[in-house]
């Protein structure tokens, strides 16, 4: 081990106890490059962030500019940002009427967390409603919603008065009622191990909320911008949310979240109390601009169509007796081994052959494969043949 190596497990908070430590001193497109010189395909994309690749020049290019210009100047909402208003433009020019107003934050957590208090700000009711098996971020409140319980025990007590439905359950939709202030739903769940529902599902889910008067909040923070194979996954049933919550490959590689509504629910945050919800950093112009030039390149080179191909060639080359299934949409799959130890072997078998993989938080019998959408038919096709050997070895 070298000195970096054993700076980084005695100064650097850990979170797990046994950290892949890869020595990062590249990336680019789809591939990391390692301080010995070893290059990996990337098939995590820094976890659902680089959809427009690792790098993207555009990105690069405006994230430089901007530095020229401003960084930090105030905390969110006072001053006029150029940066701020054409990304909050362009995002909600892509989304459907009643998700106008854009609040910017800085990670997909603190979205989930403003989510919910809009919901409540909104209804004047307490009661929250999600999944089980969902995962929404590590603070308290998208701890509270998330229906991994070995995450949360030793945190108690967290929010009360939520419940917990079953993901894709027509029954279990009863759970929303007139208490409900919020239902937080993934449309594709993502760390369950990738559970794509019935449209039908998510159709009923939206009447029922309508009927309660509860609000539909989507959390899209890991199948946002491309990654479904549509710039979002509820264009895929057509069932438009009251806020839409957003992270990950929103910033283009830099940290950033966001929550977007209505601009009349959006106002409620401003007044009784004035400041309702408020960040330092949230909008900052780096993540901006660089969301804004990832956002272009996804619209303007289709990628959202290349992760559909791309997930198809994937789900084509991927037999072998040892895979129960590949689920999923687009480039968020879940390759199932129904064996957690083998997934093991075979993710660390792939990383010793250049390619990495990954896991799931709540589905220890399958790993993921994520990469970025830039990804090309020869790399899919030399990171398939890498897993089914991997597979045979293991
Ligand atoms: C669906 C979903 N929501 C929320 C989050 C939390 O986002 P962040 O890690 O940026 O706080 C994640 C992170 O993996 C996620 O997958």
């Amino acid at each position: 081990m070298d000195a970096l190596h054993r700076s980084f497990l005695e100064h650097l908070a850990q979170t797990s106890p046994h950290p892949l430590a890869l020595d990062i001193v590249h990336a680019e497109g789809c591939h990391l490059t390692v301080r010995s010189g070893k290059r990996y395909l990337d098939l995590v994309a820094g976890l659902a962030v680089a959809n427009v690749g690792h790098r993207h020049p555009k990105v690069v290019e405006a994230i430089k500019d901007q530095c020229d210009r401003y960084l930090h100047v105030i905390p969110y909402g006072e001053f006029i940002q150029e940066p701020q208003v054409l990304f909050a433009k362009r995002l909600t020019e892509l989304l459907p009427a009643g998700l106008d107003s854009v609040y910017f934050v800085n990670s997909g957590t603190e979205a989930i967390e403003a989510s919910l208090k809009l919901a409540k700000r909104i209804t004047g009711r307490t009661a929250l409603v999600a999944c089980k098996k969902s995962y929404h971020g590590s603070t308290h409140g998208s701890l509270s919603i998330t229906g991994n319980e070995t995450k949360k025990y030793r945190y108690r007590p967290l929010l009360p008065d939520v419940s917990f439905m079953t993901f894709n359950s027509m029954e279990d939709l009863d759970l929303v009622d007139e208490r409900t202030a919020g239902v937080v739903v993934e449309p594709i769940q993502g760390d369950a191990g990738v559970r794509v529902p019935d449209p039908s599902w998510l159709e009923a889910l939206r009447v029922r909320c309508t009927a309660m008067g509860a609000m539909l909040i989507f959390d899209e923070v890991q199948t946002g911008f491309g990654r479904t194979g549509f710039t979002f996954a509820f264009e895929r049933s057509g069932v438009v949310p009251d806020i839409l919550v957003l992270g990950k490959a929103l910033g283009g590689g830099l940290p950033m979240g966001a929550f977007i509504s209505s601009s009349e629910r959006m106002h409620l945050l401003t007044h009784d109390p004035v400041l309702g919800h408020i960040t330092t950093f949230g909008g900052h112009p780096l993540p901006c601009v660089a969301g804004l030039a990832a956002l272009e390149v996804l619209i303007g080179t289709d990628l959202s169509l290349n992760a559909e191909r791309m997930g198809l060639l994937f789900k084509e080359l991927l037999v072998h007796p040892l895979i129960h299934e590949v689920r999923g949409e687009g480039l968020m799959l879940a390759v199932e081994l129904g064996d957690a130890d083998r997934v093991q072997r075979v993710v660390y078998r792939c990383l010793e052959h250049g390619v990495l993989g990954f896991w799931f938080l709540s589905c220890p019998t399958a790993f993921r494969i994520a990469p970025p959408l830039v990804i090309k038919e020869t790399e899919v096709k030399s990171a398939c043949a890498i897993i089914l050997s991997a597979l045979s070895d293991s």
